[in-house]
C-alpha cells in the first residue's frame, strides 16, 4: 500500500476533471475510490493510508446525478473517518440542493439544512463551496464552513472584456449583493436591478417584471450565482434588451442548464455566458459558442493551500 503524503485529495465521479486540475496545480495525485456494486450501490475503496492524513474530497452534487453524487460523498467521508483520518475537509464547488433553504410555505422541508447535517453526521471538520446561494446556511451545521466566491475566476476574465459603458446587473433582488461585489471591482457606470417575481407553485418559474436604473445604449453584464432553466436569465436579457441596451453579457458560477435553458440561450440576444467548471460541463455545453468556461481549479487549490498551511482565506479568496 501507498504511503500517505500529509494530504490526500479524493474526488468522485461527478466532476474528476476539476479534481484532477486542482491536484495538477498542487502537484499531486487525486484518488477516485468509487465504483458501483451489480446492484447499483455506491461501493469506495481508498487505495492510500489515510492515517493522521488532512482528506480534501472534491465534489459538487450537481445534475444529472445530484442524489447519487451526494451519497458517493457522504460514503467517502465514512471511509476517511474510520481510516483515522486526522481532518476531512468536503470541498463541494456545487452544493445541491442549496435553493431549498427555508420553510417558504407550509409542508415543505428545509433540505439544504438536511444534507449540510448528513454531512456533519457522517464526519466532515470542514465544508468548502463555491457561491453558495445563500450565506447563512452556513449555520445550519456547527463545522466550519468557508464559502469561496467563483469572482476570484471570473473577474480577470471581465476585465479582459474591456466592455465600454458597462452596466451590472442582478437579475432579482436576491443577486444585489452579489452584483454589487462584481461593480466593486470591475470598471463601470453603475448598476441595474431587475425586478422578477417566482411562480411559488411551479419550480423553474419566474417574470421579469421591471427594472431599476438605465440600461439605454448601454452594455450590461448580468451576474448570477446559477443558471439552471435559463427563465431568469433569458426574461432578465428580454427586458434588458427592450430597454434598449446595446449588448448584453451574462456570467454565472454555476452552469446547470437544465431543460431547454441552451436552447433559450442560444437564441437570445445574449452575446457570451461566462461559467465556471464547478459542475462537469455536458458535451453540447463545451460545444455551444455562446458559452465559455473559465476553471475554478487555481481558486480551490489555493483555498487547499491556505486550509493546510493555517493561512486566511478571507484574506485573498473572498472577492
Ligand atoms: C434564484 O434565486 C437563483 O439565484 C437563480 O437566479 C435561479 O435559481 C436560476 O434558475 P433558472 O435558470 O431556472 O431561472
Amino acid at each position: 500500500m501507498a504511503q500517505a503524503s500529509p494530504y490526500i485529495l479524493l474526488t468522485g465521479t461527478a466532476n474528476p476533471k476539476l479534481a484532477e486540475d486542482v491536484a495538477k496545480k498542487l502537484k499531486t495525485k487525486v484518488y477516485n475510490p468509487v465504483t458501483r456494486f451489480a446492484d447499483s450501490e455506491v461501493r469506495i475503496r481508498i487505495p492510500v493510508n489515510l492515517r493522521r492524513a488532512s482528506v480534501f474530497i472534491i465534489q459538487p452534487t450537481s445534475p444529472p446525478n445530484v442524489d447519487g453524487y451526494f451519497i458517493e460523498t457522504l460514503l467517502m467521508i465514512d471511509a476517511a473517518r474510520r481510516a483515522s483520518a486526522h481532518e476531512i475537509t468536503v470541498v463541494i464547488p456545487y452544493f445541491g440542493y442549496a435553493r431549498q433553504d427555508r420553510k417558504d410555505r407550509p409542508r415543505v422541508p428545509i433540505s439544504s439544512s438536511v444534507i449540510a447535517r448528513c454531512l456533519e453526521f457522517a464526519g466532515a471538520n470542514r465544508i468548502v463551496t463555491i457561491d453558495l446561494h445563500s450565506d447563512q446556511q452556513q449555520g445550519f451545521v456547527q463545522i466550519p464552513w468557508d464559502n469561496l466566491y467563483a469572482s476570484y475566476s471570473l473577474i480577470p476574465k471581465i476585465n479582459l472584456l474591456r466592455l465600454k459603458n458597462l452596466i451590472i446587473a442582478a437579475p432579482d433582488k436576491g443577486g444585489v449583493v452579489r452584483a454589487t461585489a462584481y461593480s466593486k471591482r470591475v470598471k463601470n457606470e453603475g448598476l441595474t436591478i431587475v425586478y422578477k417575481e417566482r411562480d411559488v407553485d411551479s419550480a423553474n418559474k419566474s417574470e421579469a417584471l421591471d427594472l431599476i436604473g438605465n440600461v439605454k445604449d448601454k452594455s450590461v453584464l448580468i451576474i448570477d450565482d446559477m443558471i439552471d432553466a435559463g427563465g431568469t436569465l433569458c426574461n432578465a436579457v428580454n427586458l434588458i434588451a427592450q430597454r434598449g441596451a446595446k449588448e448584453i453579457w451574462a456570467c454565472a458560477a454555476h452552469g446547470l442548464f437544465s431543460a431547454d435553458a441552451l436552447e433559450k440561450i442560444s437564441k437570445s440576444p445574449l452575446k457570451k455566458v461566462i461559467i465556471t467548471d464547478t459542475i462537469k460541463p455536458r458535451d453540447e455545453v463545451l460545444n455551444n459558442k455562446k458559452i465559455e468556461i473559465i476553471s475554478v481549479a487555481p481558486l480551490i487549490s489555493e483555498a487547499i493551500k491556505r486550509i493546510i498551511s493555517g493561512a486566511s482565506i478571507s484574506e485573498k479568496l473572498i472577492l
